[in-house]
């Protein structure tokens, strides 16, 4: 970093900081000094976390309230970050849902804004700040992967495949980007105790969620991968075996496990 850059300080932006393992995620980047701009569309969780980053750890933390489901609001964001003359040294893609059921019956406009909010609003927030942190020769970027990304899931297929999109992608970026100073990491969690299950429709209690992880620990594990420019976080010890395994199975073998956990 510059002098000029390590007079201010940096700032870290956190989408789907209103819950889970963002809120999780924006406590630790406090905790480690980062400024924060908080986005989410839950304005009265993000106010609780600003006040509560604010007063715990001394940072500033601003509020963007967003619906990132809808078509440009990256530009929104993009031009107030500007506008305030900000400067976003950490992105953290975390915002996201799955949808549970099987396709031909679930609801179009769900399935469409899951894509919108956890591919494409991934990648034009990523479109919009890279550019910066490579000319400033600094910057990292955590974007929220799964361990789904590892196989097809039956009665839960867009969420298993935009996991696996943002997994390709952050990859991809991450070799890109290699020798500019600014890192893409990709963090794949197993189930984790947050508001996950029930906002995706799975019914408490569902099999997978039985020994979910902490948010806590999967966002430490996370922000120390993306501290130490790794690609790819697998956080956890099944959520390793999952991984790896999958390269062992046969694909077929895989999904139908995915099924059975998904119904
Ligand atoms: N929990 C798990 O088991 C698990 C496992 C692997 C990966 N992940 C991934 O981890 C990330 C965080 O999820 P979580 O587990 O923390 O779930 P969560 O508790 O449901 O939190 C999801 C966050 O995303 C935000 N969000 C959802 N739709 C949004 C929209 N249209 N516009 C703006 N923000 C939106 C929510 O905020 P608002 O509702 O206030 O907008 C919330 O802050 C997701 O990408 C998820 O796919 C989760």
């Amino acid at each position: 970093m510059s002098e000029e850059m390590m007079a201010k300080r940096p700032t870290a932006m956190v989408t789907g900081a209103s819950g889970g393992l963002g809120a999780e995620i924006a406590r630790i980047l406090a905790q480690e000094g980062f400024d924060l701009l908080l986005v989410a569309r839950g304005e009265a969780k993000l106010q609780a976390l600003k006040e509560e980053l604010e007063t715990v750890y001394g940072v500033e933390a601003q509020t963007f309230p967003a619906d990132l489901a809808r078509e440009d609001v990256a530009l929104d964001i993009y031009d107030y970050v500007l506008g305030r003359g900000l400067r976003v040294d950490v992105l953290v893609n975390n915002a996201g849902f799955g949808d549970a059921g099987a396709f031909h019956q679930t609801d179009w406009k769900r399935e469409r804004d899951l894509v919108q909010v956890n591919i494409v609003a991934l990648m034009q927030l990523t479109h919009l700040f890279v550019p910066a942190m490579v000319e400033r020769g600094y910057g990292m970027v955590l974007n929220l992967s799964s361990v789904a990304a590892f196989s097809a899931g039956p009665f839960m297929s867009s969420y298993y495949a935009s996991k696996a999109y943002v997994l390709s992608f952050s990859e991809a970026l991450s070799e890109e980007l290699a020798g500019t100073g600014v890192t893409v990491t990709a963090l794949c969690p197993g189930p984790t105790a947050t508001g996950f299950e029930s906002a995706a429709a799975m019914g408490k209690g569902s099999t997978m969620f039985r020994h979910a992880a902490s948010a806590a620990d999967v966002a430490r594990d996370g922000v120390a991968a993306m501290l130490a420019g790794k690609a790819i976080c697998l956080q956890g010890a099944s959520t390793k075996v999952m991984a790896v395994g999958s390269r062992f199975v046969p694909r077929a073998f895989a999904r139908k496990l995915a099924m059975r956990m998904n119904r």
